[in-house]
């Protein structure tokens, strides 16, 4: 039997930019009919955190303002920075054939590179696997899109396995993870009156995950805590994975910004490696070579034999193929020149010495002058705590007067960024911190 003929919407709209003047009143209902409210269940998304932080701060027109909300670099005068060794390397590729580079076979030999590079940063350029290729990787765009893709490869292969992350960590964490539809949950991280690790409570937690879970890592520099477990730490949360079998996922958004040195920094990834770990790792050099803008990034995850290794390759390649296809070159061009160019390498490492040192200069003077002040608290954590973020401690209402007395903008869970903080303005913030914190 034929099929009876049906006239669907688009169809009707498609006959409607043909109808002759004769059918125009047919045309006008069919209008009525197509004008459908798509998106009227849409409702405003809520507003990030730290965007809203920024969006606020740029508002205030205070000379005196202060902006601790967000997480890059800025130098003594506030302001952000382009290091030498991007400028050494954007010179260097300034004469590059773009067009041709850009070719596919041209960009993916120079993703390659990118990828080779940033795999010896974080596992160790004398690592076996590094020698032996027994790993998986791809360009991302930045840490966001690798932990994007991750997420998206995890829920492929282990679908019904939940991700823990620590509690608290990055605000887009969950957001990610949630978007790949994984299931999130937490494990215990920060001890809210030490303002340290709670590494007791993050040890049963472990413990306590069903076997083989996935749980995301930050190795260096935690945000928001600025707290790290130390290498005896490390070593014994390493041995917990290795007994419950779970997957470690290290989120490397900081490198080099915890001690001021690239290969301290990676102690967490390097001590899972030593014990024989599979691991994924999400690498940005958004921080830690200014590049905020140009989103690089590289994921990896480490894999039994040269065989596997292949097939997940295979697999993170078509994942991120359907997404994105390819990520721009530019960017991809200045960090594997910085990474592979022996000079302008040693350049950046030094330059990454001197960031990090200025931050751990200003956690002191912070530190220093709220003493000064004879503040009635215990302000040891600023210096006790590394990396970009400090965890002040900061009640959302301390915040909340910071911001509206002192134009000073942070996020109400008490985070301040320490790149924000400059030797002209550390005195003002001390003053601020003290007469918010001291009838408490
Ligand atoms: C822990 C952590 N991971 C990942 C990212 C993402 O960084 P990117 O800008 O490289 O996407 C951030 C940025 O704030 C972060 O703090």
């Amino acid at each position: 039997m034929k099929p009876k003929p049906r006239i669907n919407i688009i169809m009707w709209r498609f006959m409607g930019s043909r109808l002759t003047s004769s059918t125009r009143c047919m045309s006008t209902s069919t209008k009525a009919l197509c004008r459908f409210g798509w998106w009227d269940r849409v409702s405003p998304a809520a507003k990030d955190p730290i965007t809203g932080v920024t969006e606020a701060f740029l508002a205030d027109t205070n000379p005196h303002k202060i902006n601790l909300g967000v997480g890059a670099y800025r130098d003594d005068e506030g302001k952000p920075v382009v290091l030498q060794c991007v400028r050494n390397a954007e010179a260097k590729i300034a004469g590059c054939d773009f067009i041709n580079v850009g070719r596919e076979s041209n960009a993916t030999a120079v993703g390659s590179k990118l990828v080779e590079e940033s795999v010896k940063l974080a596992y160790g350029k004398d690592a076996n696997v590094v020698k032996e290729g027994t790993f998986a990787g791809l360009q991302a765009l930045s840490g966001t899109g690798a932990c994007r893709l991750f997420a998206e490869f995890q829920r492929r292969f282990h679908p019904e396995s939940p991700i823990y992350f620590p509690d608290p960590t990055w605000s887009n964490h969950p957001n990610i993870w949630r978007d790949a539809q994984v299931p999130v949950r937490t494990f215990q991280y920060y001890h809210p009156v030490s303002k340290g690790l709670n590494f007791a409570a993050l040890m049963d937690d472990i413990k306590n995950a069903p076997d083989a879970s996935f749980f995301l890592l930050h190795p260096c520099a935690h945000n928001p805590t600025g707290v790290d477990p130390t290498a005896e730490q490390w070593r014994e949360i390493s041995y917990q994975f290795k007994v419950k079998s779970h997957f470690p996922f290290f989120d490397v958004a900081y490198q080099g910004f915890a001690s001021g040195d690239l290969d301290m920094d990676a102690q967490a990834i390097r001590i899972f490696l030593e014990d024989g770990h599979l691991i994924g790792c999400a690498q940005s050099f958004a921080k830690n070579m200014g590049l905020y803008g140009h989103r690089v990034g590289c994921l990896s995850v480490l894999c039994a034999d040269a065989k596997q290794a292949v097939a997940v390759q295979s697999q993170l390649q078509q994942i991120a193929r359907a997404m994105y296809s390819n990520p721009p070159i530019h960017g991809l061009l200045l960090v594997s020149t910085i990474l592979s160019d022996p000079e302008t390498k040693a350049l950046w490492v030094k330059e990454v010495k001197v960031m990090a040192n200025r931050i751990q200069q200003m956690r002191s003077t912070l530190r220093e002058s709220l003493e000064k002040l004879a503040s009635p608290l215990n302000w040891e954590h600023i210096t006790n705590q590394v990396g970009m973020f400090c965890f002040s401690g900061l009640t959302a209402d301390q915040v909340d007067r910071l911001v509206r007395e002192f134009h000073i903008y942070l996020t109400r869970d008490g985070r301040m960024s320490m790149a924000g903080v400059t030797t002209s303005n550390v005195s003002y913030l001390a003053n601020a911190i003290h007469e918010v914190t001291r009838y408490n």
